[in-house]
């Protein structure tokens, strides 16, 4: 990972990231280097299975901010926003990491997928954005940022990547509406697209290793992405530096989505 000891573009700034899993989740890249450039993270888990993996990550930050959120809790997302608020006053920087689809559903084809199966991967994929900035706004005094974890698949048919396609291309359209009506409260919106990435996600997405292999090969730069590589970017998108950079869906997939 690049030394970024000297960085401390984020500093004083409170971030909440959701979404880790282990270490190899994608949100635990960028609440590394939301630390790395200064700023407090909290963190949440899922549950107390996840808790074990999650705990000493919490552990490694220098914050001591460690929450419960499973999604489909009645009220412990509001919870979240309600112990960020007791404890920071504000907030300036979200991070919504979080997917998920019945396997059912997901591994078959479009056409096929059953309205609970839809329903439920929009609930937990793409309106808990919308529901997770909503909250945030009220803590987002002096502006913020949010950020979704999207993926090509919402743009382009690949293989295996089935229902989440629509599911991510509706998370991204709802990133540049929100980042309309609350650019003028400074707060901006963003869908980072990482390249395919080998997490616990991934796992539930078939044939997975030729979507790596492909990418390897494809990208212009002929690599994989990391999750420092994304953690990075998103933090750079954090700072005031990039103050003027709103709504966009970011690729970080070393140019795989330019080529043909
Ligand atoms: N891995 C990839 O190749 C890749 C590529 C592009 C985008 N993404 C996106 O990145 C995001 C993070 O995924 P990841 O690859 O880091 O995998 P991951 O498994 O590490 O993270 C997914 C997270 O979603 C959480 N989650 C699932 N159901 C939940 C619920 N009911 N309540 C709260 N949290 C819940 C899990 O606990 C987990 O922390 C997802 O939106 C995914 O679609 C992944």
């Amino acid at each position: 990972m690049i030394d970024l000891s000297s960085l401390t573009l984020l500093k004083g700034k409170k971030a909440l990231v959701t979404g880790i899993a282990n270490d190899k989740s994608i949100a635990w890249g960028c609440a590394k280097a939301f630390e790395a450039f200064g700023a407090d993270v909290a963190i949440t888990y899922l549950n107390d299975k996840t808790r074990t993996f999650v705990e000493p990550l919490a552990r490694e930050l220098r914050s001591s901010v460690l929450l419960p959120l499973d999604l489909t809790k009645e009220g412990q997302l509001e919870a979240v926003f309600d112990d960020i608020e007791k404890k920071w006053g504000r907030l300036d920087i979200l991070l919504h990491s979080i997917a998920f689809a019945p396997k059912e559903d997901l591994q078959g084809r479009v056409v096929d997928c059953s309205k609970p199966g839809f329903l439920m991967a929009m609930e937990l994929s793409c309106w808990s954005f919308i529901r997770m900035t909503k909250l945030a706004e009220p803590l987002m005094k002096n502006g913020g940022v949010a950020f979704t974890m999207t993926y090509y698949g919402s743009q382009m048919v690949v293989e295996h990547y089935n229902m989440m396609g629509p599911v991510k291309a509706a998370l991204e359209s709802a990133t540049r509406y929100m980042a309309a009506e609350l650019g003028p409260k400074k707060i901006r919106v963003h869908a980072i697209s990482p390249g395919p990435l080998k997490t616990r996600a991934a796992s539930g997405i078939s044939d997975f290793e030729s979507l790596l292999s492909k990418a390897e090969s494809k990208a212009p730069t002929r690599s994989l992405v990391s999750i420092d590589d994304v953690g990075v970017a998103v933090a750079f998108l954090a700072t005031d530096a990039a103050k003027l950079i709103t709504g966009d869906t970011l690729y970080i997939d070393g140019g795989y989505h330019i080529i043909d």
